[in-house]
């Protein structure tokens, strides 16, 4: 064995994807409701995307930093534009671009003379690797091992006002969540504890870090998921679906964000290249006409979804937005994400007992009934899919 195990059993050998669906080498077909955890958004062999890979292949796959390109100045403006806020940096990965938001948070704190360090983040996040963003992660499981990380990194509940109150002092640099916590089991964050976030936030002088890796760029039918609530934060990080396949991480930062960075104080080999850049401007294009149908074919998937619960005691709870649910069992979800694969349904269980369902933007009201029949056959409710809803939502 030469790759690091890690990953645990990996039973599909994948040879391609065409649309919503996986091929296996053995020639078996699977509907994808979990993309590649949420990066073929577009699902696979998408024209634009290819013809955007295909072109720029042979044009020119790397500059470096050292020179610049249209694509990342036209993809900054379009991140800025689609968030609100103002200024890009690009790296490789949900992690890296977390990276980004906590420098420039010590950077903030330090240049304005302060020698406050807390952060404050919520148990069960999940941030990503790398040791600054697995310092943030709230599940001891996956920091613990790698003790001692950055220190004054407080942990409370998602949608614990009080507890935030009483986290967020005078020393508090930052306040990281993530809108719709997804590695964690799909658990929304709701208004009120959001506007907490931000008045908080304001009130400290710190930075509400907003982390859309999963939940952003179109996957609930917004733009960014933070954007239903009406409130903008500091610093917004994301990565997944961007690259269309390619890894591609960004941070937005406000203006005053940004002015943490000073010449030579972060970069990247990679980050922001051309090949990267140019498929990411060809993802957000499509992203934007797809929202309403998100919308549609995400609210079809959770009332499917609901009525299933309904009549099935496996099912304790739905939750999410969008084309992001978690169907929380009252047993272990592992046999069923087996038993789902070998009737032709790829999703994954995260947080032990959450059956993810993070489907592709272009996932059809048809494709969600093949869908939740499969979920309803191997969890045992009944169910009566309503087929004339489906039929009367069309496809992207
Ligand atoms: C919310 C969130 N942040 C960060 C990450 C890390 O992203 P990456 O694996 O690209 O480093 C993930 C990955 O699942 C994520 O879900």
């Amino acid at each position: 064995m030469s790759v690091l195990q890690v990953f645990g059993p990996r039973p599909l050998e994948i040879e391609r994807g065409e649309g919503c669906y996986l091929m296996d080498t053995a020639g078996r077909r699977y509907l994808d409701f979990i993309s590649g955890i949420g990066v073929n958004a577009l699902g696979y062999g998408d024209p634009a995307i290819v013809h955007a890979i295909q072109d720029q292949a042979a044009r020119c796959l790397h500059t470096s930093n050292l020179h610049s390109h249209r694509y990342q100045r036209e993809l900054a403006a379009r991140l800025a534009q689609w968030s609100g806020l103002e200024q890009v940096f690009f790296s490789n990965s949900g992690a890296e671009a977390m990276e980004a938001a906590l420098k420039c948070a010590r950077a903030l704190a330090n240049r304005r003379g302060r020698t406050r360090h807390r952060i404050v983040a919520l148990e069960n996040g999940f941030h990503g690797r790398t040791t600054g963003a697995l310092a943030v992660t709230g599940q001891a499981k996956y920091r613990e091992p790698f003790a001692p990380l950055i220190p004054d990194v407080i942990f409370v509940p998602a949608n614990d006002v009080d507890a935030l109150l009483d986290a967020a002092n005078e020393n508090t640099i930052a306040i990281i969540a993530e809108t719709i916590q997804g590695e964690g089991g799909i658990y929304p964050l709701n208004a009120t504890f959001l506007q907490a976030i931000r008045d908080l936030s304001s009130a400290r002088d710190a930075l509400w870090i907003a982390d859309e890796t999963q939940c952003g760029l179109g996957r609930t039918g917004e733009r960014f998921a933070y954007q239903a609530f009406g409130l903008t934060p500091d610093v917004v990080v994301t990565a997944k679906p961007l690259g269309g396949g390619l890894p591609l991480g960004a941070t937005i930062f406000s203006g005053e964000a940004a002015s943490a960075f000073g010449l030579g104080m972060h970069g990247s080999t990679f980050g922001g290249g051309p090949l990267a850049c140019r498929v990411a401007l060809a993802f957000l294009e499509q992203a934007e006409h797809l929202l309403p149908h998100i919308c549609q074919v995400g609210h079809y998937l959770h009332a499917r979804l609901r009525e299933m619960a309904a009549h099935c005691s496996l099912i304790r709870e739905v939750r999410g937005r969008g084309l992001m649910a978690g169907i929380e069992l009252n047993v272990s979800g592992d046999p069923f994400v087996e038993q789902a694969r070998e009737q032709g349904l790829i999703l994954n269980c995260t947080h032990g007992n959450v059956l993810r369902l993070l489907p592709p933007f272009v996932i059809t009201a048809a494709e969600v009934d093949q869908a939740c029949d499969v979920l309803a056959r191997i969890l045992g409710g009944r169910h009566s899919p309503d087929r004339t809803r489906s039929r009367a939502l069309a496809g992207p």
